[in-house]
């Protein structure tokens, strides 16, 4: 891989060191750029792939506002927008980032924006339609960056998995649910393919990076099939098999939210225009990497 970090060396603040963020940072960092993450709570976190990486505290909500390094070269925000739909790094970081020579800003944003498709395929193209609150607000906040006269790109993200975040320990601890809607389908990408997909446009000539781009993998599927396949890896029982309709009624307002949509969200731009070739095209590949990384940390912190 061509390395963007060394000459000039890159400067980068991953503002939200969280899931996503730390793997970001962490495969900056090992290309030879400095990279800074920001965390809310007192002392960043004791464990993760960018422990050893400069932490910066930035917890606006609770009065500590962010002071940035010298010479940011590059932003990746993942902060999702608050309860109110606001969105606390656009309020209070703008301003400095638009005082430093900042040459890419990526935004995490969701495929939400494109709201219900009724399980027909939505391109970057699409109309965006979103009916959840919380979508609205993110198309809100995604708009604002690109129009913030940075050079931003939002990268539109459906269900994020990788280790930690499979249905393995859900399965294991018997709160895992089947559960069956005619028609449903479910998105999602491996997270190393979304840092996979923030390294390749940082190569691409400026020019050449689109303001929006799909981050998802070949294969958009029911939840049923993933989790078939995940008690597969494990060798474990499904849960009983419930349908949709006799469960809605008992589901919180947020667990019915993520039923609500239905879409299949097409990676062509970035697969076929953009040639970034996907690491984990689907959740058999993705989540047996996922398995066997989780099952290598807890070997390392049985064995420390
Ligand atoms: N998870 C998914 O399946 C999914 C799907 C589509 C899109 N997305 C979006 O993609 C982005 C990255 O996802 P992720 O799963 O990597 O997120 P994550 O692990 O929750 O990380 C988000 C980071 O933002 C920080 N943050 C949140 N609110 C903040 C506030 N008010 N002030 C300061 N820091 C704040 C969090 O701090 P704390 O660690 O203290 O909370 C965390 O470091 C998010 O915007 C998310 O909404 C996620």
């Amino acid at each position: 891989m061509t390395c963007w970090a060394v000459n000039p060396p890159a400067r980068v603040l991953v503002v939200g060191g969280g899931y996503t963020g730390q793997r970001f940072a962490a495969a900056a960092a090992a290309l030879g750029a400095r990279v800074w993450l920001t965390h809310r709570g007192l002392t960043p976190p004791e464990s993760g792939p960018a422990t050893g990486l400069p932490w910066l505290r930035f917890d606006p909500d609770n009065g500590h506002g962010l002071e940035l390094p010298e010479g940011i070269t590059q932003v990746l925000v993942t902060i999702p927008p608050d309860s109110g739909g606001s969105d606390v790094a656009l309020e209070q970081l703008l301003d400095p980032l638009r005082r430093q020579a900042i040459t890419w800003l990526g935004y995490l944003s969701t495929t939400g924006v494109y709201g219900d498709a009724q399980g027909g395929w939505v391109d970057e193209t699409s109309a965006t339609e979103p009916n959840l609150r919380r979508s609205q607000a993110r198309l809100r906040c995604e708009r604002a960056w690109l129009s913030s006269g940075l050079p931003a790109q939002s990268f539109r993200l459906p269900a994020i998995y990788g280790p930690g975040r499979c249905p393995f320990q859900q399965l294991q601890a018997g709160t895992a649910r089947l559960v069956h809607k005619p028609g449903q389908v479910f998105c999602r990408i491996h997270v190393d393919d979304i840092v996979g997909t923030l390294l390749h446009c940082l190569q691409l000539p400026a020019a050449r990076r689109p303001a929006l781009l799909n981050v998802s993998d070949d294969c958009p599927c029911p939840s049923s099939e993933t989790l078939g396949y995940a008690a597969h890896l494990l060798g474990c029982k499904l849960p009983p098999l419930q349908r949709y309709a006799d469960i809605a009624g008992q589901m919180s307002p947020m667990a019915l939210s993520f039923w609500a949509d239905n879409r299949r969200v097409s990676n062509r731009r970035l697969c076929h225009e953009l040639g970034y070739q996907l690491r984990y095209p689907s959740y058999r590949e993705g989540f047996a990497a996922s398995l066997q990384e989780e099952r290598q940390a807890a070997g390392r912190a049985a064995g420390s």
